[in-house]
């Protein structure tokens, strides 16, 4: 195990989250009606899932201090700095694609009303800047390679090269399928108060949990208060597991082996991008804003294919000022579970060979889950399993 004992009792970076305002970009009903009334014919842009889930991230303040969609200036600095233009540390340009022909229609000062994947009007922008990127430059730069073989280099590409900037102003926020979980930074950051934590750990994941992902969690609990469990609901590639039935597995895990006063379950909107080193930072501001102290970085976090090294996401944050961050990084080494041992392990504790250990890859977990198979309890509790093998009949 590698979680930093004294994390908790030295004051954490991040126990200065106050510190970091919340943005919130969401106009009151009232407010909304009557702005968007005024605006009656003014030009529209239909968003994709992954432009509406930035809207949403932006809205809520998950990607404070963003305001609205990066101008060329911040998204140059992103590319090259890992840095707003303000200094602030930030590692993906938040970018509103949009096709040439609505690129050329529109002049810095427009306001154009975008509209969500319902068909309805989500939010104004507030136009700064019609700019063009170097796309091949900014992927190579955020996702360490131009391949489009790589599922977020893909979406990026697939977006295209012009871009809008500007400020938003929400008229509403989108619900997920599991609304009692939809909780803004604001809540989390009021949950946690309620419940006198001082230190929390956010964790990211867009996977079933299993044994490897509950040790993490229970280990980090030895010395932190409490638990922000946030599993992506936003867009993911086509053969991650659905978020429907992520969260089911949560909710069984939690009812049978969490202590319930040590954990909060949330929705995070944002879509996967898969550009591990880079989103691992990504995802570590936004648990900052959602109110932890600490972040979990495991092994090849965000990652996809051969894309990144295993410890690569850990490693870019050697270089990062963890007081400008606002967040302690706990690393953990590549975990499993081991028969010798008779329990969870990583190469820091366990001394048996690889034989003795149970590691399955997610495309044999996929492949077990088609053919009715439950993984084995070691890698996934039965009532996870269950979950996942009834999710695998449905189809
Ligand atoms: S991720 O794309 O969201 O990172 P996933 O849901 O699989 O994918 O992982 C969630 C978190 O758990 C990440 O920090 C990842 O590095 C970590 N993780 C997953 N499996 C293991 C494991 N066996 N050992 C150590 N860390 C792991």
């Amino acid at each position: 195990m590698t979680a930093q004992p004294s994390a908790a009792t030295s004051e954490p970076a991040a126990a200065r989250t106050s510190t970091v305002k919340l943005v919130d970009r969401l106009l009151s009903p009232e407010e909304g009606a009557r702005r968007l009334a005024s605006l009656d014919g003014a030009p529209r842009i239909t968003l994709d899932s992954r432009q509406q889930a930035d809207v949403h991230c932006i809205a809520v303040g998950a990607f404070s201090p963003l305001t609205g969609f990066v101008g060329s200036a911040d998204h140059d600095s992103v590319c090259g700095t890992m840095r707003l233009s303000d200094g602030s540390i930030w590692s993906m340009p938040v970018v509103l694609a949009v096709d040439e022909d609505t690129a050329r229609a529109r002049r810095a000062g427009d306001t154009v009303v975008l509209v969500g994947t319902d068909g309805d009007p989500l939010a104004l922008l507030v136009v700064s800047e019609v700019f063009t990127v170097d796309l091949a430059a900014e992927v190579e730069a955020c996702f360490g390679t131009a391949d489009s073989a790589h599922p977020g280099v893909a979406a990026r590409l697939a977006q295209g090269a012009h871009a809008i900037g500007g400020e938003i102003h929400a008229l509403r926020i989108p619900t997920s399928a599991f609304p009692t979980y939809d909780l803004t930074p604001a809540q989390t950051r009021g949950r946690f108060a309620e419940l006198g934590w001082r230190t929390i750990v956010g964790f990211q994941t867009r996977n079933p949990v299993h044994r490897a992902h509950e040790y993490l969690h229970k280990v980090a609990l030895e010395s932190i208060d409490g638990l922000f469990l946030q599993p992506l609901v936003g867009d993911t590639k086509g053969d991650d597991i659905s978020a429907a039935t992520r969260m089911r597995c949560y909710e069984v895990l939690l009812e049978g082996y969490y202590p319930q006063n040590r954990v909060v379950l949330g929705t995070f909107p944002a879509a996967m991008r898969y550009a591990g080193p880079r989103e691992a930072v990504l995802h570590a501001i936004v648990r900052r804003n959602y109110g932890c102290t600490h972040f979990i970085v495991g092994r090849d976090h965000a990652g996809v294919g051969k894309y990144y090294g295993t410890y690569d996401a850990q490693r870019i944050f050697d270089n990062i000022d963890r007081t400008a961050l606002g967040i302690e990084i706990l690393p953990f080494e590549h975990t499993f579970w081991c028969h010798r041992c008779e329990g969870m392990a990583s190469t820091r504790t366990c001394p048996h060979p690889d034989e003795d250990h149970l590691v399955l890859s997610g495309t044999r977990v996929r492949e077990m889950l088609l053919a009715g198979e439950l993984p084995p309890p070691e890698f996934s509790r039965p009532e996870v399993a269950s979950v996942l093998v009834a999710a695998a009949r449905e189809g």
